[in-house]
């Protein structure tokens, strides 16, 4: 657990250090906050048990990859992009699982990117390449998950159709919302570039 730590810990600082940057050389910064979490053994026995494997060190390390979990929080849909091209970048950082739920969203309206990356991490001794999951999402599409997140969370009943498709609805106009913030700012960003409004 200590290694993912470390993993999660170097992972974290790599993204404060591009934020920072791209705040230096832009004038604003892409992310708006960065949440981690180290699953708890519970969580992992639930998921190796969800999965059907034997509770055993080797399958939590060959099975639950997202013992290290980052959650990064964006303003707008191109900035989840233009991280993900900054983590590409990293020479130490290899993507090994990419989904996209934002071009192909969830049945239930769930949009996210998610990541799952490799990263050495230096021991006396030794390097071991060390799994860490990103999530990647916008003010909107967090705004939507937390509450589904919480409205559903141990629900253990099939959810009514009708509730399903509020959700899903709720989640397209959150969806109308990010697009349309991402126009304003194209827009915005226009006006900067010395051209004027049509
Ligand atoms: P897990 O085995 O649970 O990790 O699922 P998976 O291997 O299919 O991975 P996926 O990338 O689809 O989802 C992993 C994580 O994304 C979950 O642990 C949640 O944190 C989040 N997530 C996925 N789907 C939903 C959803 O419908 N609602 C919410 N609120 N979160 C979701
Ligand atoms: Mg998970």
């Amino acid at each position: 657990m200590l290694i993912h730590k470390f993993a999660m810990d170097e992972v974290n600082t790599k993204l404060q250090i591009l934020n920072e940057e791209f705040q230096h050389i832009h004038q604003y910064n892409p992310i708006e906050h960065i949440k981690s979490r180290l699953k708890h053994q519970q969580g992992i026995i639930q998921k190796l048990e969800r999965k059907g494997y034997a509770l055993t060190p080797e399958n939590a390390r060959r099975y639950v990859h997202d013992m290290a979990g980052i959650r990064i929080t964006c303003s707008f849909t191109s900035d989840i992009y233009h991280v993900l091209r900054m983590i590409k970048h990293q020479r130490d950082i290899t993507v090994v699982n990419l989904k996209d739920y934002i071009q192909k969203p969830k049945p239930n309206g769930y949009q996210s990117l998610h990541l799952i990356v490799k990263i050495p991490v230096f021991l006396a001794a030794s390097t071991e390449k060390t799994l860490v999951e990103i999530q990647m999402r916008t003010v909107a599409m967090d705004f939507w998950a937390s509450l589904e997140h919480k409205l559903f969370y141990k629900f253990d009943q099939e959810i009514p159709h009708a509730l399903r498709k509020e959700l899903k609805s709720a989640a397209d106009t959150m969806k109308v919302l990010d697009e349309k913030m991402e126009s304003i700012k194209c827009e915005i960003d226009f006006v900067k570039s010395g051209h004027t409004f049509m």
